[in-house]
């Protein structure tokens, strides 16, 4: 069959074997490393100048389980206790909201004066617990945390109620979430530009929370995201054709940020990167500048790497890459099984998913610097075999960290299960069937709803 009828075709994942796995992955002709020499992902990583513990970290997964005034909750407490119980060396931790009125749900964490002194207190257990394990597990550096900050843009809600706050009339985006013009605001060029300053105040308080670094989100379609591709915002210093304005709000906080805590060398900054959404140009980013595209748009990382180019120069070393936008093109940001109520399979083999953006991002790291750190996304839908592709990428270093999602909600044990025993328990994984998202749209408490007694 010819590989590229092939990768469109959605298969679910039906593999008994680690045979049968690679032979698919053969036969769809896709770069997915695998190494059965597990222990590579047992060693440091140098950032500046320390080191994160090892090559596995819990990438950033909203729980919608914090108080009304965004401090965390138990279930909050609950879920990081269970992660930094399993091991890992990097916790990254979710999208926590910078103001109330950028909030995608009541329950989103958000960090504020008011509520400082209990995130400090989350960070201190998180950080202690973590640190437990780690020399438990044999590993003599310490724990990193870093929390991420998000403005949810288009997604943001007032009063539980959708309140859309867009960068541009994106009609491909408006017209997937039925959105009229007349639905939230457009923001203005002062409104970004106060906002700047909150989200800089904002990164601050993560600083005196504790945390080790603050990540200035940027992907999924959220308020940085859909700056970048702000091409047809007009008449604004913030959008156009020039990536300079369509970056401008992002660096802007990030030099603004860099000047405030410039004597702390061991408070990084940090951003999650979106470096492709699929969406055909002009409304799409890492995308061809060619008109009349369908989805998914080909692909051209050009902007992404002098972006992350930008970020090194700006003294930024660590960062995390992901992709697609997750209410628009779920199956770019996280390859599934089975698709939410009401959702859709994609024409594409989900290993294909999870091939791309692996090797977007082998792209983008042998585009940069090698000393700035790059942390992986999407590893999940590969279930049990999960470990060994770790293993594969670091090898071929692809990658520096590999950061699991969903994964994490199911079994978090899984880094100590693949230190331990080379590979991750094949009755405990997640099986990508997309109802901690389907709790995330109904606006409850997510979690894993097969294997966490909490959830089921
Ligand atoms: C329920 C849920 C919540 C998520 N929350 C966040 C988030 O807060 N910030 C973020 O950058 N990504 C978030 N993601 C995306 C994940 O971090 C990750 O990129 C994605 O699930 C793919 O990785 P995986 O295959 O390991 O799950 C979320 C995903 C899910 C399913």
């Amino acid at each position: 069959m010819n590989p590229t009828s092939s990768i469109k075709k959605f298969e679910p994942f039906t593999f008994k074997s680690i045979s049968e796995f690679e032979d698919k992955i053969k036969k769809l002709e896709l770069t997915i490393p695998i190494s059965y020499e597990t222990e590579i992902l047992k060693t440091a990583v140098k950032l500046e100048d320390i080191y994160i513990p090892n090559r596995l970290s819990i990438n950033p997964m909203e729980g919608f389980d914090s108080d009304k005034d965004g401090t965390p909750g138990k279930l909050t407490y609950r879920r990081y206790i269970r992660y930094a119980k399993g091991g890992v060396g990097l916790i990254w931790f979710e999208a926590c909201a910078i103001t109330e009125n950028s909030r995608s749900n009541k329950h989103q964490l958000m960090i504020t004066e008011e509520n400082l002194k209990h995130f400090k207190e989350l960070v201190i257990k998180i950080r202690e617990i973590c640190n437990q394990t780690l020399k438990e597990l044999g590993f003599s550096n310490e724990c990193v945390l870093i929390l991420q900050l998000n403005h949810s843009g288009r997604y943001s809600k007032s009063g539980g109620k959708r309140f859309p706050i867009r960068v541009y009339n994106n009609s491909d985006l408006d017209a997937a979430l039925n959105v009229n013009r007349q639905d939230g605001i457009i923001i203005s060029d002062i409104e970004l530009k106060e906002l700047e300053d909150i989200w800089v105040k904002k990164a601050i308080l993560v600083k005196e929370a504790g945390f080790d670094g603050v990540d200035i989100k940027a992907c999924h379609g959220y308020l940085i995201s859909e700056l970048l591709s702000a091409r047809i915002r007009e008449d604004s210093e913030y959008g156009g054709k020039n990536l300079e304005n369509r970056t401008k709000f992002f660096l802007n906080i990030i030099k603004k940020l860099k000047n405030k805590v410039k004597n702390d060398s061991n408070f990084f900054i940090t951003s999650r990167l979106g470096i492709y959404d699929g969406i055909p140009y002009p409304n799409g980013f890492g995308v061809k500048a060619q008109k009349n595209q369908t989805f998914p748009a080909s692909v051209d990382l050009t902007e992404p790497i002098e972006l992350a180019k930008q970020l090194y120069q700006l003294g930024v070393r660590l960062i995390n890459i992901s992709a697609g936008n997750p209410h628009y093109t779920p199956h770019i940001t996280r390859p599934y099984n089975t698709s939410v109520k009401d959702g859709h399979l994609p024409a594409e083999h989900p290993l294909y998913g999870v091939s791309r953006i692996m090797n977007l991002t082998s792209v983008v790291k042998q585009h940069i610097p090698k000393d700035m750190i790059v942390v992986g996304s999407c590893y999940s839908f590969l279930r049990q075999y999960a470990g060994y592709v770790a293993a594969g990428l670091i090898q071929g270093r692809n990658v520096d960290i590999c950061g699991f999602g969903r994964m994490a909600f199911a079994n978090p044990n899984f880094p100590r299960q693949i230190f331990q025993q080379g590979k991750i328990e094949k009755k405990k994984t997640c099986v990508t069937c997309s109802k901690c998202s389907e709790l995330m749209k109904l606006g409850k408490a997510t979690g894993c709803v097969l294997r966490d007694s909490q959830y089921i």
